[in-house]
């Protein structure tokens, strides 16, 4: 099998985990993100695995609809997503979540993805590791947030500007990351323009990936053409601890008005935490905030710039 990480440098592997990386791949030349195959993936993805998001044009920012893809054939979904808001319709991602479920290709892919970032940092250990692929219009934005896991986004056709914020006040604090830990929306998070002095920015280009390290805040802007992307997200089990500490320090600060320190990730302090967080979700006392929206559109390719509205569930 074809090497993936075919250009890793040992400054690459000094700065992982601790600065923003950008690593060289060769996933764009795999068939497995041919424009056929991206297009056979949709025609089978299940219903309910993917995201289909329709933003507003540029006047109507941070609106956005969930939508289905209905009958659409791969293939002219794809193009629908690529002519983005050249004719006013708005643009469009759809994420095609945890692909390495869907299609074991995808899930050896990944395998050897890790095998080989454990060849140059020593293993990860993994405890959970999935893929999925972005297709997204012209010019389309993911604004700024943070995620739990561990993350790295990789380049497959088209041009994005990426940029990544340090993982710490103010870009981050930590009543940011406990929203986030407990399932509220990752775009609550504060944004400052005058953030972006202490970004890095990368433009990312087919063959070229980005790991950043945990919690880093980012947000993507797409090159006027149309963008596929790959996502990569792992736990380890100092990131699924880290996790319940922090979720588990949401509660002590919003119901019982304490200020928790940083996270420990172990002994007692640890234990008693994620005993609380196990208890405070059997009671529902954080209600997990849902950012699934119900379907308001489908795609039809008899509809007006191909999107149909559908009645029920209209949201904004
Ligand atoms: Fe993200």
């Amino acid at each position: 099998m074809t090497d993936i990480f075919t250009h890793w440098t040992p400054a690459i592997t000094a700065d992982w985990a601790t600065k923003p990386v950008s690593l060289t791949h060769t996933l764009h030349t795999s068939p497995l993100f041919s424009d056929a195959a991206l297009a056979g993936l949709i025609d089978r993805y299940p219903r309910g695995q993917y995201g289909l998001i329709h933003t507003g044009g540029q006047t109507e920012k941070r609106r956005w609809q969930s939508g289905e893809i209905g009958k659409m054939p791969g293939k002219d979904v794809i193009d629908l997503i690529g002519q983005g808001d050249r004719n006013g319709q708005g643009r469009m991602w759809l994420n095609l979540r945890h692909v390495t479920d869907v299609d074991p290709a995808y899930a050896e892919l990944l395998d050897q993805m890790f095998s080989e970032i454990a060849s140059h940092t020593g293993d990860l250990g993994t405890i959970k590791r999935s893929m999925g692929i972005l297709i997204s219009s012209p010019g389309a934005r993911v604004y700024y947030h943070a995620d739990m896991p561990g993350q790295a986004l990789g380049q497959i056709r088209g041009r994005k500007r990426v940029y990544v914020y340090p993982a710490k006040a103010p870009f981050l604090t930590p009543e940011g990351l406990e929203n986030i830990a407990t399932g509220g929306l990752e775009l609550d998070l504060t944004y400052d323009p005058a953030f972006d002095q202490h970004a890095t920015v990368f433009d990312l280009e087919p063959g070229q990936m980005l790991h950043w390290p945990l919690n880093c805040p980012h947000r993507v802007d797409n090159y006027d053409v149309l963008n596929v992307s790959f996502t990569v997200e792992y736990l380890t089990p100092a990131i699924r601890r880290h996790q319940i500490v922090t979720a588990a320090n949401a509660v002590l600060r919003r119901h019982l008005g304490m200020q928790p320190k940083a996270a420990t990730l172990d002994g007692p302090s640890y234990w008693a935490k994620a005993a609380l967080n196990a208890g405070v979700r059997r009671s529902g006392l954080l209600a997990k905030a849902s950012s699934k929206k119900p379907a308001s559109f489908v795609l039809d390719s008899s509809a007006a710039n191909g999107i149909r509205p559908l009645d029920a569930g209209s949201q904004s």
